[in-house]
């Protein structure tokens, strides 16, 4: 087991679930983000984001004072061997990654460091940027004219929201990309506790372990946009998506997994992922048309869904509908990049009046519509959002949806169109209730 005290820098999504996910397996952690309100929230037990199973560990790891949070990245650099870098990297107007945080944790550690130092970068960040951060550290080095030693490596992560407590403890694989023998030794050390439970890793140079983060990402919105092409195929020939996607999925090579269709994918990854390496490859002049072709095709999902509506309905102006699910998938408040983002406004621009509900993400949703705020009511549950809409229209599938008593909704809307965009019905019994039911490819 490794004995030293590792350092978090940052403490956005993945910084979090890794630093409490460490410390709960007994590592000493010092998390560090220049955010000083964030900092003290987190000491006095706040956490600021909602993930299933986190909270739990992370009262428990603060009770056992195995976590410590601190803006001052002196302090960590001098008290850990093991950095670990996972702060923010904004996509740049061109979608490239904005690395400048990450150079910035560079600077600081060649500044401050005064023995050996592991260098992780944990941020997803472009190929090429262990090489950069290498370099960057050296010339402070040199500036100080002195010589420590130190290693770079990279450690992607693959924590999926909702589900990150569990992804973190239970990963395929953990990948660890680095040319120093010491470093894969001091990280599989570290991930010692996970692999007692047979966790394989994936021991490549640094480069591979930078792509494998983004060629996952990528070719798993490319099964999201192939079954989404596939599902508006079987709505014109009569097929039910559901059916060809097991009957697909069925097959070990393809596998069944992330072949569910709906609204288009959304998030802080796929989105932004995809983008930054249509720019990797265009930069090196190569082009990966592939993936240049989901991120249009994703985008002509979330019209294709307004347009549904507005054929189905015959015209959506000066109707009410009833929106349920804003976050880009359940059992997350994150609404970054989310389909309703692009539905919403469409579906207002179109002339609808807007009512909606989430179970967690109003807050963040309601921060970037403040232009439509006039056109949106905000409902307290899914009855009252139903409550004299000509529609309900399904963007998130959140577990409280599928159990929801729509018998009572129909008693309290004014038409009765119902579109699940996650296919969380049977369309048969919905239909049976008297309602006009559209899903996405069946
Ligand atoms: C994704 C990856 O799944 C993680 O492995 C990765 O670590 C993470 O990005 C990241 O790069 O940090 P996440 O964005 O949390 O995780 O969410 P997913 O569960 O992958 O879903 C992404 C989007 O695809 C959601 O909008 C979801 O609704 C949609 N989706 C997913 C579908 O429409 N159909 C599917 O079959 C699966």
């Amino acid at each position: 087991m490794y004995n030293k005290a590792i350092a978090i820098i940052g403490t956005g999504y993945v910084g979090l679930v890794q630093g409490i996910c460490m410390a709960d397996f007994g590592l000493k952690v010092i998390n560090v983000d220049t955010d000083e309100e964030k900092i003290s929230s987190l000491k006095n037990g706040h956490i600021p984001i909602y993930e299933p199973g986190l909270k739990e560990k992370f009262d428990r790891v603060l009770r056992k004072n195995s976590i410590e949070f601190t803006t001052d990245i002196v302090y960590a650099i001098d008290n850990a061997e093991v950095i670990f870098t996972a702060v923010g990297t904004p996509p740049n107007k061109d979608w490239t990654a904005d690395l400048e945080n990450v150079y910035a944790v560079a600077r600081n550690i060649g500044t401050y460091m005064d023995d050996y130092k592991l260098v992780v970068t944990k941020s997803t960040v472009p190929v090429g940027t262990g090489k950069r951060l290498k370099s960057i550290i050296q010339e402070e080095l040199n500036k100080r004219n002195v010589n420590h030693p130190f290693d770079v490596a990279s450690n992607p992560e693959f924590l999926r929201e909702g589900k990150a407590v569990q992804d973190f403890m239970v990963p395929d694989r953990v990948v660890i990309g680095s040319e120093s023998q010491k470093a894969i030794e001091i990280l599989k050390n570290i991930y010692r506790p996970l692999n007692l439970n047979q966790v394989p890793f994936v021991i490549t140079g640094i480069e591979s372990a930078e792509l494998i983060k983004y060629a996952s990402n990528a070719f798993l919105a490319t099964k999201i946009a192939f079954i989404n092409e596939v599902a508006n195929l079987c709505e014109k020939i009569g097929a039910d998506v559901h059916e060809v996607a097991k009957g697909m999925g069925m097959d070990g090579r393809i596998g069944s997994k992330f072949l569910h269709p709906g609204p288009g994918y959304g998030g802080s990854c796929f989105p932004k992922d995809t983008r930054a390496l249509v720019a990797t490859a265009r930069e090196v002049n190569e082009r990966i048309s592939i993936v240049e072709a989901v991120i249009e095709s994703n985008e002509n999902q979330k019209i294709r869904m307004v347009n549904k509506m507005e054929d189905k309905m015959g015209t959506i102006r000066g109707k009410i509908i009833g929106v349920l699910g804003l976050t880009f998938k359940a059992e997350t408040d994150d609404v970054r990049d989310a389909p309703s983002l692009v539905i919403v406004p469409e579906l207002i621009k179109r002339g609808a009046i807007i009512k909606t509900y989430d179970p967690e993400g109003i807050p963040n949703f309601r921060r970037q519509m403040r232009e439509f705020e006039r056109n949106i009511t905000y409902c307290y549950d899914q009855y009252e959002t139903a409550k004299n809409a000509d529609a309900v229209v399904i963007l998130t599938e959140w577990n409280e949806f599928r159990q929801m008593d729509i018998r009572a909704m129909k008693k309290v809307m004014n038409d009765s169109f119902v579109f699940d965009f996650r296919n969380i019905f049977n369309p048969k019994s919905v239909r049976e209730l008297g309602f006009t039911y559209e899903g996405v490819g069946r």
